[in-house]
């Protein structure tokens, strides 16, 4: 693939590395503000994008839509890494024209987080159709994340919430009464340098299941959006989450036994 990478911060560097590992050919660096020699223009449009076959951007919220909007009207493949901007979904497809366009969007490009997720949305399907057990969740990052709970926290929440009939809310700040029956509880954690664990607990009176997705560094963010690029690339038409892609490389092609 020709690789034309938007935003050179800590993702899009990680991302370079990658791309240039996997045999790939870089053939832009956009960003405003990085002063690395790296950097080929600090603007985006058709002539900076040099000719690439797929833009992957990890930029700021501010500006992805714009040049979401951008890359689809140019029809260039796009790997849309930024998040912070999922409240103008409707928006951006209301600009686009899904059928001509090659877009695919994460909040979390970790494929280990993504088939996870799938694990916990089944899990909790069974455990909560039994109504044996009570789920709740825990996390732990570094001393340095400016946020709780983390967003992957929340989204893990969210598939037990909808999965769990009992359930009706999520509580995520420190508790100072006892929980309510029909509450999910998210507890979280800041310590070292701990780049991001996440328990999925489910409890009875009789036993305990515990899912951990524990990540090791940020470069399987890096590792999935080249995947995304692959898949994007090879034909595909419209305007993707990454669930699509995984249904379509993996899940299809599994039967559970
Ligand atoms: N989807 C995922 O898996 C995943 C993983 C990590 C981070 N992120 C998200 O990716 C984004 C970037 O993360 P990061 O850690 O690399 O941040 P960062 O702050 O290190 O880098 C962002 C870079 O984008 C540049 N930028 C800003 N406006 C730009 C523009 N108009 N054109 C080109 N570049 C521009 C900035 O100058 C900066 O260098 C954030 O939204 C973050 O939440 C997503």
């Amino acid at each position: 693939m020709k690789v034309a990478i938007v935003g050179y911060g800590k993702m899009g560097k990680l991302i370079r590395r990658e791309a240039l590992g996997l045999g790939h050919e870089v053939v832009a660096v956009i960003d405003p503000v990085a002063q690395d020699p790296e950097v080929t223009d600090s603007h985006l449009d058709a002539s900076t994008l040099n000719g690439c076959t797929v833009a992957i951007d990890f930029t700021h919220p501010s500006v992805v839509v714009d040049n979401i909007v951008l890359y689809a009207r140019l029809g260039i493949p796009a790997v849309i890494g930024t998040t912070g901007w999922y409240d103008q979904v409707a928006q951006v497809r209301e600009a686009i024209d899904e059928q001509s366009c090659s877009i695919i969007y994460s909040g979390n490009f970790s494929l280990g987080v993504a088939l996870f997720f799938q694990v916990v949305k089944y899990a909790s399907h069974l455990f909560g159709k039994s109504g044996l057990y009570d789920p709740f969740i825990q996390e732990t990052h570094h001393a340095q994340k400016a946020d709780s709970p983390s967003g992957t926290a929340v989204m893990l929440a969210q598939m037990v919430l909808d999965n769990t009939p009992d359930k009706t809310s999520i509580y995520s700040d420190t508790l100072h009464r006892r929980r309510e029956e029909d509450e999910i509880h998210v507890a979280s954690v800041r310590g070292g340098s701990v780049p991001g664990t996440h328990t999925v607990t489910f409890d009875s009176q009789d036993d305990t299941i515990e899912l951990t997705h524990r990540a090791r560094s940020r470069e399987g963010f890096a590792t999935g959006a080249l995947k995304a690029a692959s898949w994007i690339t090879d034909g595909r038409k419209g305007f993707f989450t990454l669930d699509a892609m995984l249904e379509d490389v993996f899940l299809q092609r599994e039967s559970v036994q």
